[in-house]
């Protein structure tokens, strides 16, 4: 059973973390810790976990009141391209649009853009480089509100 939620327990935030970490930084070569940041006690949480297993995780930020940010999408390395980035995706934006906001945007690793392209973003264009080194491209959706 696939179910996307909030991790509750502490044993549930560590490994939501941990993927965080593994996926995300680690391969930067950055120490842990650099997982984490300010928007973390903001932000809404989204796990996605197939029997119990945690797979995938992102963050919902608020831009604004009618913009908000996907960040911090990461699926588990050897279940890559099996549709669980879409998946915790479509939960993030089923409560983006429940929320009110009229507009996704995300900064995209370069080798990320074909799969948000996949999704419907529209590429914006070059934005900033993390830790210097990684160039990221702004996108953005529109949100589509049920009548
Ligand atoms: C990027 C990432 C979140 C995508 O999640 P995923 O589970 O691997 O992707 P999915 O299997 O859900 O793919 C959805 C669609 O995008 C396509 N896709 C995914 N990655 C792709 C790529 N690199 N190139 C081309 N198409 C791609 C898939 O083929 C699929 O298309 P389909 O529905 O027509 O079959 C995941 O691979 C990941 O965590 N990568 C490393 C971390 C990262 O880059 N995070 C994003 C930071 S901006």
């Amino acid at each position: 059973m696939i179910e996307v939620t909030i991790p509750k327990s502490t044993k549930e935030w560590n490994a939501y973390y941990d993927l965080r970490y593994r996926i995300l930084r680690e391969p930067l070569g950055k120490e842990r810790g650099s997982e984490k940041n300010e928007g973390d006690e903001a932000g809404i949480h989204f796990a996605l976990y197939e029997n119990t297993q945690l797979i995938a995780v992102a963050r919902l930020d608020r831009v604004d009141v009618s913009i908000c940010q996907a960040r911090f999408v990461a699926v588990e390395s050897h279940l890559q391209g099996k549709g669980y980035g879409r998946s915790i995706m479509t939960a993030l934006e089923n409560q983006a649009v429940g929320l009110g906001y009229q507009k996704l945007i995300l900064h995209a690793r370069d080798y990320a853009l074909p799969f948000y392209e996949k999704l419907g973003y529209t590429l914006v264009g070059p934005s900033y480089k993390l830790f210097d080194v990684l160039q990221h491209f702004e996108m953005f959706k529109v949100l589509t509100h049920r009548e």
